[in-house]
Order: structure tokens, then sequence, then C-alpha cells
């Protein structure tokens, strides 16, 4: 067993984190609070998203994280640049880094960019000179650990790796509270004495807070594919009452009273049920798509198409929006000005990344619409979503400054803040006649109505004050 690592003795493990995003940053964050007693480094390529960790202005938001940092950064939580340092340091290393869609070479628009994957571990070969256990923690193609595997003992050294999978299942927005009280944490590790033992090192962290029947262990295919599943799983919940929110649109049936009847169904269940403009995300439509690679990969075409379908039914629900708007406010957007509420995929994050509000924005450019984009958290990104259309874009963040003077609202996010403003004001403030696209259907549309705006909620009959001939 080699083991030159150089250990600080105040702790009884010294855990590293390769990556720190949403995943990394508020992982490590919570484990560091739960077990005082390891010590807990977080290690970027990115330097000024250590700075960031680093400072009173964290690179996310997500409720609760500035708190738990707070009290733990500086005494078993270290943000640092330093990662060969921190792979010699590590007994155990989770790799958290990026696993985008590919946008190049065989498999570009489907399969998954394993590129900063494979760098890590390389890197993690090369710096290690003692023992380790390594937990991918992305979001990672079946069979993936297999090739950590050879990577990692390429090399002859002797140094013993365990690779292990503990896929993470935190939803963005609630991310903190998915991690301090989980539905379950999955550990998947090779069936083998070595195997084993690192997996139950694994567990042995999560114990420290998660009840011992909300910790499941795996073989390491299951785990890694469980994860991928469980996503694709996810997005064709939202994909399937949306499509049936267009069939409600061409009927005056109400989604909402059907998503009700149905959710009571114990077999279905009432989560994941809410039509909207779409689903977004950095992870549904990658990981969908990397299952597709993958099913078709191995010749299961009608698999493939199968979850392939579900991306499809998100696509159309976005451009059925988009119509929607054109059809709706006389067949043309030219110079309208259109004010979208939420920029971020989802409530209580700032994240915009695959968000359908830059799908609208984008096709609201090509018709040549003007846009004021108005978002609690998601502003910068937004800026930086749609760089180079400064000219016909404003960001502003209060919304009854944003929607003055407008056409329309395009409720993008589902922001609670959202629900609760002065209407009556907005109306009044914009030009006639007044629209409103709900693309989540959080607002009272009656009293939207009664208020004098023509509203257009998903899957819903229409509210509006122009008579059918
Ligand atoms: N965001 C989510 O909600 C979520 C949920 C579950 C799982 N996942 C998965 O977790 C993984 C990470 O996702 P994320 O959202 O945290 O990504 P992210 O883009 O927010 O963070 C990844 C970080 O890794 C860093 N990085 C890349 N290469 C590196 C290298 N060689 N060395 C050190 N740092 C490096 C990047 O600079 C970045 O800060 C992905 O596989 C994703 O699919 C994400």
């Amino acid at each position: 067993m080699a083991g030159k690592k150089r250990k600080d003795d105040k702790f009884k493990k010294n855990i590293l984190c390769i990556g720190g995003g949403y995943v990394g940053g508020s992982t490590m964050a919570v484990i560091a609070h739960k077990c005082p007693h390891y010590k807990v480094t977080v290690v970027d390529i990115n330097h000024n998203r250590i700075n960031q960790w680093n400072s009173d202005m964290l690179p996310i938001y997500e409720p609760g994280l500035d708190d738990i940092v707070q009290t733990t950064r500086g005494k078993n939580l270290f943000f640092s640049a330093d990662i060969e340092r921190g792979i010699k340091e590590a007994d155990i290393i989770f790799v958290s880094v990026n696993t985008p869609t590919k946008t190049f070479g065989t498999g570009a628009g489907m399969a998954a960019d394993l590129q900063y994957w494979e760098k890590t571990a390389r890197q993690i070969r090369d710096a290690s000179d003692s023992n380790k256990i390594i937990v991918d923690k992305g979001t990672l193609p079946v069979k993936t650990a297999l090739a950590m595997e050879r990577i990692l003992t390429a090399t002859n050294n002797d140094v013993h790796f365990d690779v292990i999978s503990n896929p993470e299942f935190l939803a963005e927005g609630t991310a903190i509270s998915d991690l301090i009280d989980p539905d379950r944490v999955l550990i998947g590790s090779r069936e083998t004495p070595d195997g084993i033992h690192a997996r139950n090192e694994i567990v042995g962290i999560y114990k420290n807070w998660v009840p011992e029947e909300r910790i499941i262990t795996s073989d390491i295919w299951s785990s890694e594919l469980s994860k991928l599943t469980a996503n694709a799983f996810l997005a064709q919940r939202i994909s399937s009452i949306n499509a049936i929110s267009a069939l409600c649109e061409k009927t005056d049936a109400n989604v909402n009273e059907i998503a009700h009847a149905i959710g009571l169904d114990k077999r279905i269940g009432d989560k994941f049920l809410s039509a909207s403009v779409g689903f977004g995300g950095s992870c549904f439509q990658k990981d969908i798509l990397n299952l597709v690679y993958l099913c078709r990969y191995y010749g299961l075409n009608e698999v493939a198409d199968y979850w392939e379908s579900v991306v499809r039914i998100n696509d159309y629900q976005k451009e059925r929006f988009i119509f929607n708007m054109l059809l709706t406010m006389f067949n043309t957007l030219v110079d309208k000005k259109i004010c979208l509420f939420g920029f971020a995929f989802k409530a209580n994050t700032g994240d915009t990344r695959e968000s359908p509000a830059i799908y609208i924005a984008k096709r609201l450019i090509e018709e040549k619409a003007e846009l004021v984009i108005s978002d609690p958290q998601a502003l910068e990104n937004a800026k930086m979503d749609l760089g180079g259309m400064d000219g016909r874009i404003q960001y502003v963040e209060d919304p009854y400054e944003a929607a003055a003077g407008c056409d329309a609202i395009a409720v993008m996010t589902e922001w609670d803040m959202y629900t609760n403003l002065h209407y009556e004001k907005i109306y009044q403030s914009m030009s006639k006649p007044a629209f409103i696209f709900d693309g989540r259907n959080i607002l009272n549309h009656k009293m939207l109505f009664e208020i004098g705006f023509n509203v257009f909620p998903i899957g819903k009959p229409k509210l509006s004050h122009f008579r059918e001939r």
C-alpha cells in the first residue's frame, strides 16, 4: 500500500471534489456541514469560480447554500485552485466535472462530451502517490467507470484505485434540502472484496446524516444507468403532460383538471404533472440524448426512437408557444414589445442552461419583436445567453418597470413573486390590447381577464376579449 499522503491529523478523512459547479459545490458544502470530522476541499480549473466560492458572492444561487458555506468555510470546507495538491492529500476523490452534449465529431448533438472527465481521470492518476477511492458523481454513459479504471491503471505505479459510481439526484432550486433529506443515495461498485470495501467507505460518509434504509447499493453499471433512466423518466412525465396540453387547447379541456384527476391514481402519482412551455436545465435534454445515443450504439433503434420523442415533444411545445403568440397577436410580432417574466429554467435558481426562455427569446427576436427580460436571479446569465442581440433586448429586474409599455407578458419561470404582483397596475402601464401568455400556468387567469388582459395559459381555454366570428 502506497502511503506518502500528507495527512492533516485534525481530520479523520480528506475528501476532495474535482469540479466546483452546481453539484460539486452544493454536495461538498453539505458533506462538510454534516461531517465536521472530515476535511472537504473543492478544486476547479476555473480560478474565477474558486475566488467566488471564497467570497461573499457564491458562483451559484441555491436557497440555504450561503448559510452552510458561511458556517463551514475555513473550518472543514476549503475551495482551492491547487488541484495537484488536493489530489495528493485526498483519501476519497469525488469527480463532478461537466459532461455536456458533444458539439463536434462522432455523436455531435447526442453523445456526452467526456473530455473534461477524461482529463480529470488522467490528472488523478498522474498526481496520486497513495491509494484512493474515486467517486464518479456526474451523469455518465453506462460503462464509463470501466474507462476510468482503465485510465487509472494504465501506468505502472503501485497506487491502488477503486472506482465508485454515486450519481447525484439533486434538483436545482432545492439542491440543499435534497442533499440534506434525499429520497435515496445510490452507490454502485464492482462486486469484488475491494469494490465492496470502497463502497462501504462511501456509505460511511452518507450514514452521518442519511437514514441507512435510504442508502442503496448496487453493481456499478446499474448505478450509472439509474441516473440516465431517472432523468429520462422525469423528462418523459413533462413531455407527456405537455402533449396532452396541446390536445386540451383544441378541445376546451383543462390540463390542470386532468393532472389532478390522474395524479390521484397512486400508480401515477401527482408530482411532475405541471404543463408548461417545456423543460430546460443542464441535464434532462443532454441525458436523454445521451441515452438515445447509447441505445443506437447498441443497435436498439426502437428504444432510441421512443426516448428521442420526449425531446421532440419538448421542442414542439416551445415552438407551439411562439406560434400561439404570433397567431394571437395578429400574425405579426414586428416591433412589438414583449416582456419575459423569468429567464431561469426553473424557480429558485439563477441557472439558465437550456432554459426554454432562451429559445423563446431567440425566436421572438427572429420575428423582429423587442424584448424586456426580467428575472430576480438570472439576468447576468441571460445577458451571456443572448449576447450579440443587444440592440433589441433590455434587462430590467423590476417586473413593473419591465412590463411598462409592453404589448405582452410571457411567463417563462414559475417564480413565486410573479403570482403576487399588482396586475391592475401592470395592465394600466401596458400597451393595449394587453396579452399574457402564461408558460407556467401560475397566474390567476380569471382575475387577469377581469382586469382586461387577454390570457393564454397552457392547456386551458384561452380568456380573450376578442369576439370569435
Ligand atoms: N446541475 C444539476 O442539476 C445536476 C444534477 C445531477 C447531476 N448532474 C451532473 O453532475 C455533473 C456536474 O454538473 P454541474 O451542473 O455541477 O456542472 P457545472 O458546469 O456547474 O460544474 C462543473 C465544474 O467542473 C469544472 N471542471 C471541468 N473540468 C475540470 C478539470 N479538469 N479539473 C477541475 N475542474 C474542472 C468546471 O470548471 C466547472 O466549474 C454533470 O455530469 C451533470 O450532468 C448535474
